[in-house]
């Protein structure tokens, strides 16, 4: 393998993406970046601030001046908003509810893809390679990538994880409490970011049927196919 390496990873709500990532980061002792937390954490600061989300300019004016602080360490991906930690505050149903207003903004679209830029080639410098995740990494953000992963996993399947995620069952109630909310954020989601289909040079790696250790190693293995190890 020789460093640095990108691995960029995309796919929809419930694809185990996030927690995937941060595991073969780890693995490999690469950064991580999560993107939909740079999305969630400027959505949540402008709630917190009073900034309308429907005014485009002013959201991505606050996209400009994020006061963020994200940890780049796998075991330790910490969101900071001015000092204070809001990890857990990031990812509420509310912030959860809204957040895709924000990330369907193409003026904050192209604010955020350029720091994520920055941030992945000096994460990729101090770490000797990144993990990036997100909806639009493997097509925008990094489409030269050394590793390119579209990680998906069926409707039925994405919903159990996120019921599971967020409520601790699967049972057909809460799966049905989640459906909106997960169905209606890729939809509105992949209006601008195309994460349903893998793009040319992208491997497709389908969760569906594996856990979540069988789901890391079927990324660790594509890394390795594609820079050695
Ligand atoms: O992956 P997530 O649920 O934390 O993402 C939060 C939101 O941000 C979600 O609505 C999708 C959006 N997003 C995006 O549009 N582009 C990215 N690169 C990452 C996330």
């Amino acid at each position: 393998m020789v460093a640095p390496v990108v691995v960029a990873i995309d796919g929809p709500s419930g694809s185990g993406k996030s927690s995937v990532s941060r595991a073969v980061a780890g693995h490999f002792g690469f950064g991580y970046l999560d993107t939909g937390a740079m999305y969630r954490a400027l959505t949540l600061w402008c709630v917190r601030s009073g900034i309308d989300l429907a005014d485009q300019d002013a959201v991505a004016g606050a996209a400009e001046d994020l006061p963020l602080g994200l940890g780049a360490d796998p075991q330790d991906a910490s969101v900071e908003l001015d000092g204070e930690d809001v990890s857990a505050a990031i990812r509420t149903s509310e912030v959860s509810a809204v957040v895709s207003t924000v990330a369907t903004n193409l003026q904050v679209r192209a604010i955020l893809q350029q720091q994520q830029r920055d941030l992945i080639e000096v994460l990729a410098d101090d770490f000797g390679g990144v993990v990036a995740e997100g909806r639009d990494i493997t097509t925008v953000v990094a489409p030269d990538a050394d590793v390119r992963i579209l990680l998906t996993a069926s409707e039925e399947a994405r919903l159990a994880r996120r019921s599971t995620q967020l409520h601790g069952t699967s049972d057909a109630a809460t799966v049905a409490a989640v459906h909106d909310e997960v169905v209606r954020r890729d939809r509105d989601d992949s209006t601008v970011s195309q994460f349903t289909v893998a793009a040319d040079g992208v491997v497709l790696v389908d969760t569906s049927d594996l856990d979540f250790d069988g789901s890391v190693a079927a990324v660790v293995s594509a890394v390795v196919a594609a820079v050695g190890d």
